[in-house]
C-alpha cells in the first residue's frame, strides 16, 4: 500500500527546500503519496505564492492559514491546527525542514501521535541559543526519527547531544537541488535588464534578522554603511517584510530612499533571486540559505551575524562573518571591490541529488 507523506512548508525557506522532495517522493508514486501542507506562516503573494508557481510545486493539499504572531501564538495555532490534519489523515511520515517554527511546531504534533518525523537540515548548530531558530534546531532534531544533515558538522553535533548513530543520514543540502535544477530558467531571467544592472558591478542585500533589523540603532548602523558602500558599486536589496516593517516605524524610509545608489525593492520570485546571487560582486546578507548558495556559485558572502550554524560555508565556502559595526562592514566590502576575494570550494554531496537519497532510504 502507497504511503502518505506530508511535507510541512511555512516560511519561504522552506519552499526550495521541499520541492525536490515532492517531486521526488512523485517519481515513485507506486510506494508514495506526498502531500504538501502549507502552515501559512508567511502568506504575501512574494513570500509564498511566487515559489510555489517558479518550483513549480502544486496548491498545497491543506493551507492552514495561521499568519504572522508572536512565537508563542504562532507555534501554538500551528500545532492547534496540524493536529487536526494529522489525526484525519494519519500520514505515514511527516517530514519537516529548516529552522523555522512551522518546522517545529509540526514535528511537536506528529512525534506526540507517534507517527515519525523526518528532519530535513538536521544538526546544524549556531550555539547561540537567543535566536529563535537554534531552539527550533534543538528540539526538532531532538524528537525527529531521521536526521538529514547537509554537512558532516551536523553528524558530529548530533552525535554529540547523544543521538543515536543510526538516526543519523548524511544526505547532503537540499537547497542545492532546487538550485541546479532551475538553471536554465534562472539563466533566462531578465532581472539584471530590469533594473539596469550589469554582472559583477552591483552587491546584492538581504537582511531579516531581529538582531539586525527589530531595533533603530542596528539599522541606522546598517544605513550609514550603505552610504559609504553605494559610493563604490551599487546595491540592490529586495526587502523582507519584517524588514520593511522596521524601516517604516524608526522613521527611517526617508533615509534609505535617499542613498541614491540603493535600490529597494519587493522580495523577488525564485528564479530572478537566484539570478542576482550569481551574478553579484558580493553578497551581504543575514540569511541561512544565502550562505550556502553563494558558496555553491563561488560569490564572495558578507554574513552579517556574530556566529553560523552553517560553519562549512565560511571554513570551505566563500562566506565571512562580518559584525554589525560600520566600518567592519565597509572594510570587508571594500576589500571584495578591491579585488581580495576569499577563494572556495563547493562543501561534499551538494550536488543536487539529496531528495533522491533521501527518498531512497524510505523505500
Ligand atoms: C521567519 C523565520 C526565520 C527565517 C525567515 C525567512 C521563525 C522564528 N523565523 O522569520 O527563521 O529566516 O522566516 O524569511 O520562524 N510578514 C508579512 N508577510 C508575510 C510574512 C511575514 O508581512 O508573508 C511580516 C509580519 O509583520 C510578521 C513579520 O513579517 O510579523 C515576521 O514574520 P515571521 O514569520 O514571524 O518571522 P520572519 O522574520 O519572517
Ligand atoms: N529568496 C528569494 N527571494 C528573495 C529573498 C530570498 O527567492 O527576495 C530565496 C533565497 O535564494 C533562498 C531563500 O529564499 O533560497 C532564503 O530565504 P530567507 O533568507 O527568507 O530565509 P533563511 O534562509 O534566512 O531562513
Amino acid at each position: 500500500m502507497s504511503r502518505i507523506i506530508h511535507l510541512i512548508v511555512g516560511a519561504r525557506p522552506n519552499f526550495m527546500k521541499m520541492a525536490p522532495l515532492f517531486r521526488a517522493f512523485e517519481k515513485h508514486n507506486d510506494k508514495f503519496i506526498p502531500r504538501l501542507i502549507h502552515t501559512g506562516q508567511h502568506y504575501d503573494e512574494r513570500m509564498s505564492k511566487f515559489f510555489f508557481e517558479d518550483l513549480m510545486m502544486p496548491k498545497p493539499h491543506k493551507y492552514l492559514g495561521v499568519g504572522s504572531g508572536s512565537h508563542g501564538e504562532q507555534t501554538a495555532r500551528i500545532m492547534e491546527r496540524y493536529e487536526a490534519i494529522l489525526l484525519e489523515e494519519r500520514p505515514d511520515l511527516v517530514l519537516v525542514a529548516g529552522d523555522v517554527n512551522s518546522t517545529v511546531a509540526c514535528a511537536l504534533d506528529a512525534v506526540k501521535l507517534h507517527i515519525p518525523v523526518g528532519h530535513v537540515e538536521a544538526g546544524l548548530r549556531s550555539f547561540d541559543r537567543g535566536m529563535p531558530e537554534e531552539i527550533n534546531r534543538l528540539v526538532t532534531d531532538a524528537i525527529s526519527d531521521y536526521l538529514f544533515t547537509p554537512s558532516l558538522d551536523g553528524n558530529e553535533n548530533l552525535l554529540h547531544e547523544g543521538v543515536a548513530e543510526e538516526k543519523i543520514h548524511f544526505v547532503g543540502n537540499i537547497m542545492i537541488d532546487s538550485l541546479t535544477n532551475f538553471l536554465p530558467q534562472i539563466e533566462a531571467s531578465a532581472i539584471l535588464q530590469q533594473h539596469c544592472l550589469e554582472v559583477g558591478e552591483y552587491a546584492l542585500i538581504t537582511l531579516h534578522r531581529p538582531s539586525n533589523v527589530d531595533n533603530q540603532q542596528s539599522l541606522e548602523m546598517i544605513a550609514g554603511a550603505f552610504e559609504e558602500i553605494s559610493s563604490r558599486v551599487k546595491l540592490i536589496f529586495p526587502i523582507h517584510p519584517r524588514t520593511v516593517k522596521n524601516i517604516a516605524k524608526f522613521g527611517l524610509e526617508e533615509r534609505f530612499s535617499r542613498i541614491s545608489n540603493l535600490f529597494l525593492t519587493e522580495p523577488v520570485g525564485y528564479y530572478d533571486f537566484i539570478r542576482l546571487e550569481r551574478d553579484a560582486s558580493f553578497v551581504l546578507t543575514d540569511s541561512g540559505g544565502l550562505q550556502e548558495e553563494t558558496t555553491w556559485f563561488g560569490v564572495p558572502c558578507l554574513t552579517l551575524r556574530e556566529n553560523t550554524e552553517r560553519p562549512i560555508t565560511v571554513t570551505e565556502g566563500t562566506n565571512q562573518l562580518v559584525k554589525l559595526d560600520k566600518d567592519a562592514i565597509i572594510e570587508l566590502a571594500s576589500e571584495i571591490l578591491d579585488g581580495k576575494r576569499k577563494p572556495g570550494k563547493i562543501p561534499n554531496l551538494w550536488d543536487g541529488k539529496t531528495a533522491d537519497r533521501i527518498v531512497s532510504i524510505f523505500s
